[in-house]
């Protein structure tokens, strides 16, 4: 055995290795933190420090002089939650069909819309609230609705919501395991990430905040649809309903449009 001492700098191995990760300490630290977040051109860095504290999860604010990227759309502030309507009084109904009155134009006498305007008889009391703090609040706008919603009060679109959701809506679809439903609706397209439409606006049961779609105008359907892709509208909480549209092909939005218009029965059954 040697009597060598293994851990001193006048043993050539031990210096060659603490050198040599030290080296590699440094490579890797400046690969990490210098130039890959240097190389990611969506990020803003202004130079190595900010590229530094990026890399390292310093939050921006922090570093950035307070400065908190917006979203460029205006987004929803309304949460879902099964509390949203709880206190609704039993007097709600009575007050909302007064209210309803200078909505009969468009959404109809029951709420089943005559024009292109979606029905609204029946849907969820959450959706039509929500549709409507939305609409006041400019998360959605709409040349025709934005102005109606405008004045409301709070009191006034739990009334309103309350009120329309009394009224019967449009029966159900067929079910979706019916070999009628189009892919889209039943199946989805799971290799482009598109979950069935069926999972969230279902006729038995619906995921909260999702309206009920059957019976909406082809051509509603179809501009909504559209709306979301382009970006156009941006009320769905966290992009649900946009991830889903810019994913759907032209054909894909025509065959969900038609289904709850109904209009594909009617086409087969010649009427
Ligand atoms: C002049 C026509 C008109 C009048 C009057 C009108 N609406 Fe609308 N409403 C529309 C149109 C058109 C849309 C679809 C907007 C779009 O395409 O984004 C709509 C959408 C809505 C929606 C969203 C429905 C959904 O499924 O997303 C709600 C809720 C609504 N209106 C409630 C009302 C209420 C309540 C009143 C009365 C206070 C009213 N509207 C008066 C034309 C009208
Ligand atoms: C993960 C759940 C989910 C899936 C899957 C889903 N949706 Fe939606 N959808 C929603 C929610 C939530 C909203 C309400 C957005 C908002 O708050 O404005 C919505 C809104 C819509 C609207 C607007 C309705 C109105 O009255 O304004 C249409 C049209 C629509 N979805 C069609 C579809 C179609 C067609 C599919 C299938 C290709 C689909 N959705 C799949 C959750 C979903």
């Amino acid at each position: 055995m040697s009597d060598e001492r293994l851990f001193t700098f006048r043993n050539r191995w031990f210096t060659v290795s603490v050198l040599g990760t030290i080296g590699i300490a440094i490579v890797a630290a400046l690969i990490g933190f210098v130039w890959l977040p240097s190389v990611q051109r969506d990020a803003q860095f202004s130079g190595i420090w900010n590229a530094i504290c990026s890399a390292a999860g310093v939050p921006r604010s922090w570093y950035a002089g307070g400065v908190i990227v917006e979203p460029e759309a205006k987004l929803t502030s309304v949460e879902m939650t099964p509390q949203l309507l709880a206190t609704v009084s039993s007097n709600s109904i009575g007050r909302g069909a007064t209210l309803a009155l200078r909505c009969t134009m468009c959404h109809g006498e029951r709420g089943m819309s005559d024009a292109n305007s979606p029905n609204l008889a029946g849907q969820y009391a959450a959706v039509i609230y929500k549709q409507l703090i939305d609409f006041q609040k400019g998360a959605r706008s709409n040349a025709v609705m934005s102005p109606m919603a405008m004045n409301l009060s709070d009191q006034d679109m739990r009334d309103l919501a309350a009120y329309y959701a009394s009224l019967p809506r449009p029966s159900a679809q067929r079910k979706v395991s019916d070999a009628r439903a189009p892919a889209i609706v039943a199946h989805g397209a799971p290799m482009r990430n598109v979950a069935p439409c069926a999972v969230c606006h279902g006729g038995i049961d619906s995921k909260a905040g999702s309206p009920w779609l059957d019976g909406l105008p082809a051509a509603y359907t179809k501009s909504q649809l559209l709306a979301f892709a382009s970006g156009a509208r941006t009320n769905d909480i966290d992009g649900v309903m946009r991830n889903v549209a810019r994913n759907m092909t032209a054909e894909e939005i025509d065959a969900a449009a038609m289904y709850y218009a109904r209009e594909l029965e009617k086409v087969r059954s010649g009427q």
